[in-house]
């Protein structure tokens, strides 16, 4: 049977106090209804239904690529009606299930054993809460079968002290959903649809419903405030770590570290404390970054080490390389192998060749360095003349001597050197030593200028 998923996001989600949707709001790098949708597309469904209301346009447009029908609900009236608006384009022989767009971690697993119980009937998915309040409990009969889900404003006071609660995630076969969704009312507290009424009318016409219990509690917490969301991301980012120790890497503390995206390790891989990972970033074989780095969209290759408080963003690194502590590499920087990048040197659009050093003060920009250069101290690529940006090539066995202002376009050849304190306009070639400064005049005798004031 096809499957259709309907993620519910109307919500406002006003204790987030923000000026953006609730489900826009990020947990490891990314909004959390995307968590919501990855997860349902892992589940290959035939359509993937989305039901908007508060911000609705700030949502569509931050997922207008993926291929979603978005379903509109102008008025909040439940989770019940939400489902139903989406229902007139769900086709009536799949299964249909239910997600929220504020619950981001639930396992694909999990989903997948709740579609395979709704093969005839609804199937909800419940939790064991030490504190229910808020939820909506479940209540079963004599033998334990499924009754009915009681809302907590609704609920007696016997009722409430059940531990067993709705996640709201369920699934159900489509036509049982589209003929019970309307015969549900809004006779409760709140005045609202519920969704979970479809399956005491099920049981009603002798339609059988299944529970299931979620095998970790994380995969039912929703988010409804900017505490409840970093409480999230710290349990999310533990268990990112662990992960990521489980395959062999050595980090110093898993509670400080986060990773937004992607990151590969190798063996023997060390991470310090505090280092953030954005995107896709793969750390090769007996890597070792420092502590407080940034890595965003890089590759590192073996055996090279990353010092602390550097901060890379789209740069390949070669193997045996050394950058910082205090380097940034931007986007463009490629490092060969055995080069070094050191303390307070910024790079973007840059090659360094194998075995080069760069190692202080230094800005190269769209620069191209040969082989076994060596970059002074101070070193500075002017690069951009208020309109355009240049290109400097740098030949192999160059030396730049410290304090040099090497302006744009320019050459140094292979060998070529150029002396401190130069500023070069002109190019370099090779085996030519250049000097682009002040000649030094030494004064002798020379007296330092007195004071006016007599005595
Ligand atoms: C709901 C369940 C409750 C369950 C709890 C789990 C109902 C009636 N109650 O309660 O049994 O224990 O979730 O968290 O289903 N939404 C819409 N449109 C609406 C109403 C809600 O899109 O008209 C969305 C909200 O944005 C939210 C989700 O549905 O993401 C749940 O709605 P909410 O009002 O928070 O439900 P609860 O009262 O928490
Ligand atoms: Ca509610």
């Amino acid at each position: 049977m096809a499957l259709e998923v309907i993620v519910l996001a109307a919500g406002q989600g006003s204790r987030m106090r923000s000026r953006f949707p609730k489900v826009l709001q990020k947990l490891a790098g990314r909004p959390l209804l995307q968590h919501v949708l990855d997860t349902a597309a892992a589940l290959a469904p035939s359509r993937i239904h989305v039901v908007v209301g508060h911000g609705a346009d700030a949502v569509r447009e931050a997922f207008a690529d993926r291929g979603l029908n978005w379903v509109d609900q102008s008025e909040r009236l439940g989770t019940g009606h939400a489902v139903l608006q989406a229902m007139p384009a769900v086709d009536t022989a799949a299964t249909v299930l239910v997600l929220y767009g504020d619950v981001p971690l639930v396992a694909e697993d999990t989903l997948r054993s709740l579609r395979a119980m709704a093969a005839s009937g609804p199937a909800l998915l419940t939790a064991s809460l030490d504190n229910p309040a808020g939820y909506g409990r479940i209540l079963r009969d004599a033998n334990g079968q499924f009754s009915a889900v009681v809302e907590d404003r609704d609920a007696s006071p016997e009722q409430r002290a059940l531990r067993e609660v709705n996640t709201g995630i369920l699934a159900a076969p489509a036509a049982q959903l589209a003929q019970l969704l309307p015969l549900v009312g809004n006779d409760n507290q709140q005045g609202e649809y519920y969704l979970p009424d479809i399956l005491t009318l099920a049981l009603e016409r002798n339609i059988a419903v299944h529970t299931a219990g979620v095998g970790h509690l994380l995969e039912v917490q929703g988010v409804n405030d900017p505490f409840q969301l970093a409480q999230l991301e710290r349990a999310l980012q533990l268990q990112q770590a662990e992960a990521l120790m489980q395959a062999g890497a050595r980090l110093a503390d898993p509670a400080r570290i986060d990773v937004r995206g992607a990151l590969r390790c190798g063996r023997d891989v060390s991470i310090d404390v505090n280092c953030v990972f954005i995107g896709e970033v793969e750390l090769a074989d007996g890597v070792s970054v420092g502590p407080n780095c940034v890595l965003e969209d890089c590759r590192v290759g073996a055996d090279s080490q990353v010092l602390a408080m550097s901060h890379l963003e789209g740069a390949e690194v070669g193997a045996g390389c050394s950058v910082g502590p205090f380097a940034r590499l931007r986007p463009g920087t490629r490092m060969a192998d055995s080069a070094r990048v050191g303390n307070f040197v910024e790079t973007k659009k840059t090659r360094i060749g194998t075995g080069s050093k760069v190692n202080h003060l230094t800005y190269l920009g769209d620069c191209d360095v040969g082989e076994e250069a060596n970059i002074g101290a101070g070193t500075i690529t002017c690069n951009y003349d208020g309109v355009n940006k240049h290109p400097t090539r740098i030949g192999d066995g160059a030396f730049v001597g410290s304090n040099a202002t090497l302006v744009a376009p320019l050459e140094i050849g292979d060998n070529g050197f150029v002396a401190a304190g130069s500023t070069i306009t002109r190019n370099v070639s090779s085996d030519e030593l250049a000097v682009g400064r002040g000649k030094q005049r030494n004064i002798p005798g020379w007296k330092r200028p007195g004071s006016d004031k007599e005595g």
